[in-house]
């Protein structure tokens, strides 16, 4: 963030807002605002409400033990499974034939099971990997695109107490490779392939790739067939197994859930942070699903009866909190699609909302600016009528996107949450509670009950309400994360260090640091501004910019590379490559092919260069730093700021020739 314009940006514009429908209010899950007091003057013991939204085999002793911060402990004492939460207690509650899963493949092609097939399936999968030899504490690496086998496998998984390790489909073999030796994971979930507008892709090719690249050796495979005859032929290895051939096996067989400790992991999820490793995000058992399942019915405004669908990938931290844990935790139906927005036409998502009469939408601002920009004539095709409830999540939404949003698919009628929050917070953290709260487009909205979040300066001193400033989190809650995976040093360092006093043990010292620049208004309303690390935001996909740099740098002829996200239309960021090549290499259009797929096979098609540059040098300060906060104005198009403590100034303006001239 540039200091001088945060100041200017954030002097407050008149904003509009909006109020929930008296409807809405007359049947919203929470809808007194006492809510809000009740959680401030009873803390942490609040947070009671929440786990007692579970069943405990065994009674939490504490809610939190903050003996040892940032080790929080939340519901010490207490046992439970989270299998058993989100399935036998429904089935056992007299909701065994209540739909928990329906999916749509990219073809049209439907599945339902309810909560009766899924508690089948759980089990005789549960079957199968202890079988295949997964023991307790064993994490489980699950690389699947959006079929009913990867819930099926992460709730078989949380069963027999195997923590999960959900590596996005979209991912390259390399990128499953590092997590899968990050995680000493000795066991794979994946498929044969799935369908891409229209195309069936490869995946398990893909998934062989990356398992060669396994260090310590991989014990047992398992392959979904999700092809059929539109498969590549593959033959499984000797330790290979076919999910189908397991599944008859064991079939009818019943595991008991394991009871696990609240604070035993249930499940390890990469991301990007500001080094070039993604780092392993530790969640537990208890605090993890009460808080999913606490935010998913006050902010979701979730019941049972609902049909509900979050059109995120399971393979990211939103498909995990809100499209497997919190909703099945609450025993609701929950809507699962396989492909693309666009496949076979633009109207598909309005198609499935009005097939299935879905109460409730949660997507994100990239989607709705591609639906705004492919126009109201194709939700204006469908009947909507049946939505209550929309949400966004993973990106700032911009208010004309909001509006557009609020207006053609919730008809005026729908309240919307802007939910902030991040794959560490584990659920949601700055939203609306939308039966109590009116809403301001484009802003996020006040802390949820018994979220303490500041907008603080460097120093860590609040901000005045109208000004820019970094976002914090001044108080522990049940669905943050433990701990980055064998690796508390880097946790403390990279969340904690910025604004806390690390040598003491009083946790009013111990200040969480997202790394987002917010603002804030008279209001308590909270507008986020965006990453203040080297992270960037892709279509509300987290990417490293260290990640790309080396994979750049990889690439055969490339001597160094500066990445920087660039405003995108639809994705939002996207990025730009900045790249000087070695001595006689030729910066052609084949050197530009190479570069790109180097960075698609290092990490993923999501990470592609929109626009990659060659440049004989980088902008670098005298100190050799390079000037990044420089390249994104160009990337931008826009006014340069201040170059003159520049090395090598000269070289700014023949970038931006060449950026122009692309
Ligand atoms: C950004 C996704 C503005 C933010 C759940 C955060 C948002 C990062 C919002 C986390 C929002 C998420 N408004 N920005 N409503 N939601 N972000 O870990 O920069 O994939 O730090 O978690 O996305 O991304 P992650």
């Amino acid at each position: 963030m540039a200091d001088g314009d945060t100041e200017l940006e954030a002097r407050l514009v008149e904003q509009e807002e909006f109020e929930p429908s008296e409807e809405f209010v007359a049947q919203a899950n929470v809808s007194d605002p006492a809510v809000y007091d009740e959680f401030e003057e009873n803390w942490p013991e609040c947070w009671e409400r929440a786990a007692e939204m579970l069943d405990w085999d065994e009674e939490y002793d504490e809610v939190l033990d903050d003996s040892n911060p940032p080790f929080y402990k939340w519901f010490t004492g207490g046992k439970l499974n989270v299998s058993y939460n989100c399935v036998d207690r429904h089935v056992e509650n007299g909701d065994k034939n209540r739909v928990a899963i329906k999916w749509e493949g990219e073809h049209g092609e439907t599945r339902t099971y309810t909560y009766q097939d899924l508690y089948r399936e759980v089990n005789e999968f549960a079957a199968a990997l202890r079988d295949l030899g997964v023991e307790e504490d064993d994490v489980v690496t699950l690389y699947m695109p959006m079929i009913p086998e990867l819930p099926i496998a992460m709730l078989a998984c949380a069963r027999i107490g195997a923590p999960h390790s959900v590596v996005f489909g979209g991912f390259s073999a390399d990128a499953l490779a590092t997590r899968m030796n990050s995680a000493d994971s000795r066991f794979l979930v994946t498929c044969d392939g799935y369908y891409r507008r229209g195309d069936p892709l490869d995946h398990l090719d893909k998934a062989n790739e990356g398992l060669d690249g396994v260090d310590h050796g991989v014990d047992a495979t398992v392959v979904v067939d999700r092809l059929g005859d539109d498969g590549f032929g593959h033959d499984l290895k000797g330790n290979q197994h076919d999910w189908d051939d397991l599944l008859d096996e064991h079939a009818g067989e019943r595991i008991d859930p394991v009871e696990r400790d609240a604070e035993d992991m249930l499940f390890l999820m990469y991301t990007s942070g500001t080094t070039g490793q993604p780092k392993g995000v530790k969640h537990t058992t208890g605090g993890y699903l009460a808080y999913a399942a606490w935010t998913s019915h006050a902010v979701l405004d979730i019941e049972k009866e609902d049909t509900y669908w979050c059109s995120a990938d399971i393979g990211w931290i939103t498909g995990h909190s809100y499209i497997v844990y919190g909703p099945m935790a609450l025993g609701t139906t929950t809507v699962m699609y396989e492909g693309t927005p666009d496949f076979p036409n633009r109207d598909r998502l309005w198609d499935i909302i009005e097939k299935y009469a879905v109460d409730i939408f949660y997507t994100a601002p990239t989607a709705i600016r591609a639906f705004m920009k492919w126009g109201s004539r194709f939700p204006e095709q469908h009947d909507l009528s049946s939505l209550r409830l929309l949400g966004t999540v993973g990106e700032p939404i911009n208010p004309r996107a909001w509006k557009w949003y609020y207006k053609h698919i919730g008809n005026e009628e729908c309240p919307v949450v802007d939910t902030w929050w991040q794959t560490e917070t584990g659920g949601m953290m700055i939203t609306t509670l939308p039966g109590i709260k009116k809403m301001k487009p484009g802003s996020a909205g006040p802390p949820l009950p018994g979220i303490d979040a500041q907008i603080v300066d460097t120093s860590g001193k609040r901000v005045d309400a109208g000004r820019a400033g970094y976002l914090t989190v001044n108080k522990p809650w049940p669905g943050m994360l433990r701990t980055l995976y064998k690796n508390d040093e880097r946790f403390i360092q990279e969340y904690w260090q910025e604004y806390s006093d690390v040598d003491s043990n009083d946790p009013d010292d111990w200040v969480y640091f997202p790394e987002d620049g917010a603002k804030i208004d008279g209001d308590d309303y909270i507008t986020i501004l965006g990453r203040v690390d080297d992270v960037i935001n892709v279509s509300g996909h987290r990417l490293g910019t260290m990640e790309i740099e080396s994979a750049i740098v990889g690439v055969e002829g490339v001597a160094e590379a500066a990445v920087v996200g660039g405003n995108h239309e639809v994705k939002g960021e996207a990025v730009y490559a900045y790249v000087i090549t070695e001595e006689g290499q030729d910066e052609d259009d084949d050197m530009r092919a190479r570069i790109i797929e180097g960075v698609e096979d290092a990490i993923g098609p999501i990470a592609r260069p929109e626009m990659v540059v060659f440049t004989p040098e980088l902008p670098k300060t005298r100190s050799g730093k390079i000037m990044r906060r420089l390249l994104e104005e160009i990337a931008n198009g826009e006014e340069l700021g201040d170059t003159t403590t520049l090395r090598n100034p000269e070289i700014v303006e023949s970038i931006q020739r060449q950026v122009e001239n692309e």
